[in-house]
């Protein structure tokens, strides 16, 4: 493609007005290093009566006029949801568009079939903007790192939970207090259950996982903890230690296959991704000839995502987008589990021997304690609390070790246990 790109929206909400907006602002430049320019035709919205920030030529509630439109020659989806975006973007290329997409549920629940369908088709596909926003990842890892084994990737791929992380470190407030925070602040949607229990981290890590790894990982396979647990208490003992409490999406391989992870992990207050802060995303990538290296920025937003989006139309009407090396020797994830250190915290009674059983039931699992510290008594609602790190530890041994100390009646609370994340 060259000279006059025709664009067609599927949806203009936030992130389709930043693109339009971003569009106007960044035409010079655009033009300057691409010699390309792009005109949006129109976009499908759910109600073409409303008004809008900035207009469009046409505005339209059925579909077929965007992918049917003889000047659209990439279709941009921004509607959010798995359906009707997927069948939306599959009849795109069927009717020969070049499709770019933000939408990461859709890209977890059905990328293989939208890449398929686009490989036999021959059209391209950009998918920048649904993982971290803003940060040029799927970029570093198809190009720029494309001749690295990638052995590790660590993320913080959800701006809501670290701006909740983040305030609970910095002004001691509860979980509770912070997530109120975060939704006054515009960084927690009302309903902020897939960001905080995991789950919108683990659809962009089993996205990330095809192009890091070479493999496919449905995001439901990928073990996930969210960050509710999380209390004062953990805060706390993190910082006396040298921690921050950060929601981690990871993949580590060894010879066996890979451990993929979505948990709020302790980091070492030296590591990049401790400094990272608020709604900012990164992400640590280690390749076999880099070493580390770490990607940081915002990871949504409308102008952040519509940079993104913009980049892959660019790398679209060049020849770019995902390509044939993101289906050939894509093979079902082969998952394992790696050691870890943890940090596990027990609301126990102030009774004499609870510690002992605690320690007993530990031991029984294999489980070595590196330090411990208990604070017992004192408490207005006599609920003491049992601070452990552990050494190397699997994750089914301190599973196995909460199941018979719940079993055993032994607490008055749940028991929390995230891993520890080695000095980068
Ligand atoms: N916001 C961010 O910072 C961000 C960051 C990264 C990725 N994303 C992704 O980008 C996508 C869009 O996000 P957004 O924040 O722009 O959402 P939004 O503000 O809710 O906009 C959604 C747009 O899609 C239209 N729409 C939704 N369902 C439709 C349907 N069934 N038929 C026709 N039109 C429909 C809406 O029409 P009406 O305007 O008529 O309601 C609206 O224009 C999502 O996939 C999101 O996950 C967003």
């Amino acid at each position: 493609m060259i000279g006059k790109i025709g664009i067609g929206l599927l949806g203009y909400g936030n992130v389709g007005v930043g693109l339009v907006k971003l569009l106007e602002q960044s035409q010079e430049v655009v033009f300057s290093r691409t010699g390309l320019t792009f005109e949006v035709i129109g976009a499908l919205v759910r109600d073409p009566q409303k008004p809008r920030e900035v207009a469009l030529p046409f505005l339209t509630d059925d579909p077929a006029e965007i992918y049917l439109h003889s000047k659209v020659d990439i279709v941009v989806e921004i509607l959010g949801g798995i359906e009707p975006a997927t069948t939306y973007l599959l009849e795109a290329l069927k009717h020969g568009k070049h499709v770019v997409t933000a939408n990461k549920a859709v890209l977890a629940e059905n990328g293989s079939e939208i890449y398929g369908k686009a490989h036999s088709l021959k059209r391209r596909v950009g998918i920048e903007a649904a993982v971290c926003g803003g940060i040029p990842v799927i970029k570093a890892l198809n190009q720029g790192l494309v001749a690295n084994r990638i052995n590790g990737i660590d993320g913080i791929m959800n701006g809501t939970t670290n701006y909740i992380l983040s305030q609970m470190h910095r002004s001691d407030v509860s979980y509770q207090e912070a997530l109120t925070q975060a939704q006054n602040a515009g960084f927690a949607e009302p309903d902020p259950a897939l960001d905080v229990n995991g789950s919108d981290t683990a659809q962009k890590l089993s996205i990330l996982a095809r192009f890091a790894f070479g493999v496919d990982l449905p995001w439901k396979l990928i073990p996930r903890h969210g960050i509710e647990q999380i209390s004062s208490a953990d805060i706390h003992f993190a910082r006396k230690i040298g921690y921050v409490i950060r929601l981690i999406g990871s993949g580590h391989r060894n010879g066996s296959g890979i451990d993929f992870r979505v948990t709020p992990a302790l980091i070492p207050e030296r590591h990049p991704l401790a400094h990272v802060q608020d709604e900012y995303n990164a992400i640590t990538i280690r390749g076999d000839a880099v070493d580390n290296q770490m990607l940081y920025g915002k990871g949504a937003g409308a102008f952040p995502t519509a940079s993104a989006l913009l980049a892959d139309m660019v790398d679209v009407a060049t020849g770019g987008g995902i390509g044939i090396g993101q289906l050939n020797g894509i093979e079902p994830a082969q998952l394992t589990t790696l050691p870890t250190r943890y940090y596990l915290r027990f609301p126990i009674p102030d009774k004499p021997g609870a510690i002992g059983k605690l320690a007993m039931h530990l031991g029984e699992q294999k489980i070595s304690i590196r330090n411990a510290s208990a604070e017992l008594s004192g408490s207005a609602s006599n609920v003491g609390q049992v601070q452990i790190v552990t050494h190397q530890t699997y994750p089914s041994q301190i599973e196995k070790a909460f199941d018979k100390i719940i079993e055993d009646g032994l607490l008055l609370g749940d028991p929390v246990g995230f891993p520890i994340l080695n000095p980068s």
